[in-house]
């Protein structure tokens, strides 16, 4: 889908901007708060259903009653979202009000943001919620199922700190958090091994050295199965007690790249970090193009300047086929867009 227009009415500093895009290549430039990243927050909404970085009630403009973004495509089709203060939203898409956008009408996005290039760095928690984003675009079971895994978690938790516990009440959520955690750990399994069929092509191409990348996910136990996962929650029974909290599962998965062989972060130079993370987004696009058919829209956050000129370059050829909207501080010149 191609984006033409985007407006937006008390979305956090504006009170009304309108964004005419371009079928490539769209900038948006501007002093630093003066609300770029809030035009691509907004599209991401439009686009996905949600914000990527808060709720609702830090968009809204302060002091407005209401916020709208209405987000027209070239084909003609709209989504309007309207948020009224106090919590009502609706998503208008089709002619049908819904309360979240239907999939329907979600579109893919690939999502830049600075933070992104000290992916290699940041802690397991953030690396997770960065493949669970990206993840979840190529795969709605993989939502639904760490959605039920979390409220399964939650339950369990409670459980622990409650004087209800015993090991007969634990052990329906044990089963629970089994069965989808084995899920999980299949899909992020399947993933990485895709994203590893090129990391190592595509980061050379990038950076033009014969250096290899591999992507892994770091589990707490070896075992894949039910019973194995199981065995584990039971083994950690009498700690998870003590600790008031579920101490084995997907839920503490992490993720470490290897540069030749050893961990990434710490070997691999600043550049060579970037080019990684560069590599990992034009993947992503590809698969998600694989997975739905559907050219992702690339939203570049202040990460164009940041960039040196080869992997600009690299960044402009790579998403030659991606209608891409780069925001940044200083007027970006001499796109080359062909
Ligand atoms: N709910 C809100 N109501 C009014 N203003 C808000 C609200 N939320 C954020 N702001 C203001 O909007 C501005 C932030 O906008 P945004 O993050 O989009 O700026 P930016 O142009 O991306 O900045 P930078 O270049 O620093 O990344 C800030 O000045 C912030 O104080
Ligand atoms: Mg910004």
């Amino acid at each position: 889908m191609i984006i033409k227009s985007c407006k937006i009415t008390n979305f956090r500093s504006h009170e009304f901007f309108e964004l005419k895009c371009w079928k490539e290549t769209t900038m948006i430039s501007g002093e630093n708060g003066s609300g770029k990243t809030s035009i691509l927050e907004a599209i991401y909404e439009a686009m996905r259903g949600k914000s990527f970085r808060a709720v609702d009630k830090e968009i809204i403009k302060r002091d407005a009653d209401f916020y709208r973004v209405e987000l027209e495509y070239v084909d003609g089709e709209k989504v309007v979202v309207v948020y009224e203060k106090g919590g009502k939203k609706t998503f208008l898409a089709g002619d049908k009000k819904t309360a979240r956008l239907a999939k329907k009408y979600r579109y893919p996005v690939v999502l830049f943001e600075p933070d992104d290039l000290n992916l290699l760095s940041s802690s397991p928690s953030h690396k997770r919620e960065y493949f669970d984003r990206s993840f979840g675009q190529l795969d709605d079971n993989y939502s639904s199922l760490l959605s039920r895994y979390n409220k399964a978690l939650k339950q369990r938790n409670e459980l622990l700190k409650s004087e209800f516990l015993s090991g007969e009440a634990v052990f329906s959520w044990n089963v629970m958090l089994a069965r989808l955690g084995v899920k999980i750990w299949k899909v992020r399994e399947e993933k990485i091994a895709k994203i590893d069929e090129r990391l190592t092509e595509v980061y050379r191409s990038i950076a033009g050295d014969e250096d290899t990348v591999f992507l892994r996910l770091v589990r707490d136990s070896e075992a894949m199965d039910e019973s194995g996962y199981l065995r584990e929650l039971e083994r950690n029974f009498e700690k998870d007690k003590i600790l008031g909290y579920t101490s084995f599962g997907v839920h503490r998965d992490n993720y470490e790249f290897l540069f030749n062989g050893v961990l990434a972060d710490g070997s691999a130079s600043r550049g060579e970090v970037r080019s990684i993370v560069v590599a990992l987004k034009f993947i992503e696009a590809d698969m998600i193009l694989a997975a739905t058919g559907k050219a992702p829209v690339v939203l570049l956050d202040d990460v164009f300047s940041e960039l040196d000129e080869t992997r600009q370059k690299a960044l402009v050829y790579n998403f030659k086929k991606n209608q891409v909207i780069i925001t940044s501080v200083n007027a970006v010149e001499d796109i080359e867009t062909s």
